[in-house]
């Protein structure tokens, strides 16, 4: 009888977690449209998450100074302006959020967002940032269209008040962009080379059809024809 019992509640949960899934699934997503190849916008996103996301969420696959090499910012500006839980530029981004707090507040621990990137993709990322809307009952007063039951307030709401609907997804657009450079930092590398690479192809296609044009002048005008 336990075992019914047993294997009737993990079918229900399984069937419960397709459920979500599939709630999930039917929210469309909006365009995160980002481009990591965009400096000002890492830049931007950086001071945003820093400022904004940092308390609770640890990026701990990043140390600052990494950041200041890979987005062009000198290490005083980031000990001035990204540094607020650490003392030393090497170190990594950790939140200064204790654990036990955090269940205490929220119910959960803020997840570490180094691969959210990955995992959830872009798209989702600037959706979920976006989509929180007012419900009385929840704890922060919030509630997430994409993440049901979120347990994280709505931390962009002032922001949002303070700008145009454009500005303020622009600054979504750059955090999300930031967390996808996060995500991948060899990304930066990459899809550089990728473009020199094309670029080289180019070149190389250009002098090859050049070479080829004077080639097939001679064989045109006859000059390597074997004689009768
Ligand atoms: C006050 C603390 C707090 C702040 C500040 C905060 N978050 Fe969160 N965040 C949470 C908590 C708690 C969760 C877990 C929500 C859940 O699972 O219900 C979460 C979840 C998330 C998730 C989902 C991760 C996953 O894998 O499910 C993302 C993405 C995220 N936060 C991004 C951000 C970004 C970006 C910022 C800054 C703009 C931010 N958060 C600021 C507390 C916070």
């Amino acid at each position: 009888m336990k075992k019914i019992l047993n294997t009737t509640a993990s079918v229900l949960a399984g069937l419960a977690i397709s459920f979500n899934v599939l709630a999930v699934a039917g929210v469309e997503l909006d365009h995160a449209n980002t481009d990591i190849r965009d400096q000002k916008s890492l830049q931007n996103g950086a001071k945003l998450f820093m400022n904004y996301c940092s308390g609770c969420h640890s990026i701990g696959f990043m140390r600052y100074n990494r950041i200041g090499k890979d987005l062009n910012i000198s290490d005083a500006d980031v000990e001035k302006n990204l540094m607020f839980n650490s003392k030393k530029i090497g170190d990594q981004i950790i939140s200064s959020m204790p654990d036990e707090g955090a269940i205490k507040w929220f119910g959960v621990t803020p997840p570490d967002l180094s691969l959210v990137a990955r995992s959830k993709g872009t798209d989702w990322i600037y959706t979920y940032l976006r989509s929180f809307y007012k419900e009385e009952s929840r704890p922060f007063g919030v509630n997430n269209k994409i993440l049901v039951n979120a347990s994280m307030p709505d931390v962009l709401w002032e922001l949002k008040q303070s700008k145009s609907a454009e500005d303020f997804d622009q600054d979504v657009r750059d955090i999300t962009n930031f967390l996808d450079y996060v995500g991948e930092p060899a990304k930066l590398v990459r899809v550089d080379l990728g473009y020199k690479v094309m670029g080289f192809l180019f070149i190389l296609f250009i002098l090859s059809y050049l070479l080829k044009k004077e080639y097939w002048k001679d064989v045109k005008y006859g000059k390597w024809r074997a004689k009768d």
